[in-house]
């Protein structure tokens, strides 16, 4: 009998990784993507010790690694660069975590993973894009672009902020959903060789200003990744985007403007990066844990729980979900005793055995999590004399009170499981 299929939609974080664990299972997933070719995208991530207990689960936690340098410190300061605090609390994460935290260049680690795909031989369909579902008792076909269609047993919505899975699944609910929320903050980002100031230790650096935050971490040996957050409206969308080059002097321009008297280090980077892109920040409401599945399809990662990116959990909680969701599946290895009865978990059932108690585990967490990146956000992006005086106070006094920090990360980077 062959294994049963799993439509796995998009190709982002979440979707290789269920690919992985599908396939390990016995399933016969397969990836559906609407970018025509992956690679190029955008510009780093934070990878954290939960997230990267997964990516070693699929066997990249030490690749990526590698090309990177782990985060030894947290450094915090104001605009010019006087120090409100630092902690060498990263360094202690490999020891108390089982692996660090490690910035990496996103279009590394999409490479990497499309890569590792195509190595286990995953079916990966590039330039197919999702537009509607049609579910039967036990099995679910999904319509793509062009007029195709595939039929599986169960599908996967790992298709992102903007996904379509989701909103098939609210609509059928008779839910109609509009665009993501626009959070009133802009990113500008750039990769930049690493200013020799900061080339001492590996550390996420934030500068604080008035309206203005700047966040920094390093992304290779000699490289650091940057990213300017700003309060604006939404007036000049259209405007949000990847710069070409020829308008990259001008941006320069803009950003040494604002950045006017900022530490140097900033100026350098922002005078030197090979590309610079700008991004409106998004979430959205947060959905019931029922929302988050159908009969035959689930939700997960962005789809279910889109977030800013001021705790850097995002690509950390897709990747926490991928494995819960994997976890609840069961193994279907063909003639061994179980096969038969697992199969049956597939079965009509499915949503209710599976998918509601993996809702029920991940809607909580995550969505504490989409409302605290939402806080740090504006806390951050603090405006006026006052606001900003006491957001500083703030954030020294946090780092007088190591427990209370170490308990943040108690809470946070153990998960999803506790061991290596
Ligand atoms: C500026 C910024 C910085 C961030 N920094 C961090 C960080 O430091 N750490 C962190 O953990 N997270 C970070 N995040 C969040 C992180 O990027 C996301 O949470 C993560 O990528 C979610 O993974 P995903 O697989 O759910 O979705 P995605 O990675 O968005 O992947 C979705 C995929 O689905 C495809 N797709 C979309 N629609 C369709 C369709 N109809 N049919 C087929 N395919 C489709 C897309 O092309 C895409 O490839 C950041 C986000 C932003 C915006
Ligand atoms: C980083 O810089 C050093 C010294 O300039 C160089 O030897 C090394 O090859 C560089 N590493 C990478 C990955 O570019
Ligand atoms: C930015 O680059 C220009 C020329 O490339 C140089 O003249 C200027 O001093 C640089 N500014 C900073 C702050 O590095
Ligand atoms: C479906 O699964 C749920 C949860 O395991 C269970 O309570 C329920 O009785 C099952 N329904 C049927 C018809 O098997």
């Amino acid at each position: 009998m062959s294994p049963p299929v799993v439509l796995i939609i998009g190709c982002g974080i979440a979707g290789p990784v269920l690919g992985n664990f599908f396939k390990r299972k016995g399933y016969h997933p397969i990836v559906f993507e609407k970018v025509p070719e992956l690679g190029d995208a955008g510009a780093s991530l934070m990878l954290m010790s939960n997230g990267l207990k997964v990516l070693n689960l699929v066997g990249l936690a030490d690749a990526l690694k590698t090309e990177s340098t782990p985060l030894q410190e947290f450094w915090d300061a104001s605009q010019s660069g006087k120090v409100l605090g630092r902690s060498d609390l990263p360094s202690t994460f490999n020891d108390r975590y089982y692996q660090p935290a490690v910035g990496v260049r996103r279009t590394t680690v999409s490479i990497k993973l499309k890569q590792m795909l195509l190595d286990m031989d995953v079916d990966v369909r590039e330039g197919w894009e999702l537009i509607d579902i049609q579910e039967n008792e036990d099995s679910v076909t999904a319509f793509f672009d062009g007029g195709r269609s595939v039929t599986g047993s169960f599908l996967v919505g790992c298709d992102g902020i903007k996904a379509v899975s989701r909103r098939i699944l609210l609509r059928n609910q008779g839910i109609s959903e509009g665009p993501p929320t626009y959070t009133g903050l802009t990113q500008t980002a750039g990769i930049s060789e690493t200013p020799e100031a900061l080339r001492q230790t590996s550390a996420m650096r934030n500068w604080y200003g008035d309206g203005v935050h700047v966040i920094s971490y390093p992304v290779g040996p000699n490289h650091t990744s940057w990213a300017v957050t700003q309060r604006e409206t939404k007036e000049k969308e259209e405007t949000w985007r990847p710069y070409r080059p020829d308008e990259i002097p001008e941006q320069r321009q803009q950003l040494s403007s604002l950045l006017k008297g900022w530490d140097p280090a900033i100026l350098q980077m922002v005078n030197s990066s090979e590309r610079i892109i700008k991004f409106g920040l998004f979430d959205r409401e947060e959905l019931k844990p029922e929302q988050w599945y159908s009969r035959r399809c689930v939700l997960v990662g962005d789809a279910a729980h889109p977030t800013s990116p001021h705790l850097g959990q995002g690509a950390n909680q897709a990747m926490e979900d991928c494995f819960h969701l994997s976890h609840s599946m069961p193994f279907l290895v063909p003639g061994s005793g179980q096969y038969e009865e697992n199969l049956q978990i597939l079965g009509k059932n499915l949503s209710q055995e599976i998918f509601r108690p993996f809702a029920e585990k991940r809607q909580p967490r995550t969505s504490l999590l989409v409302k605290g990146a939402r806080t740090q956000g504006d806390k951050r992006v603090a405006s006026g004399v006052e606001a900003c005086r006491q957001r500083d106070s703030d954030i020294a006094t946090a780092y007088t009170d190591p427990a209370a920090m170490l308990a943040r990360f108690d809470s946070l980077l153990p998960e999803p499981f506790q061991t290596l």
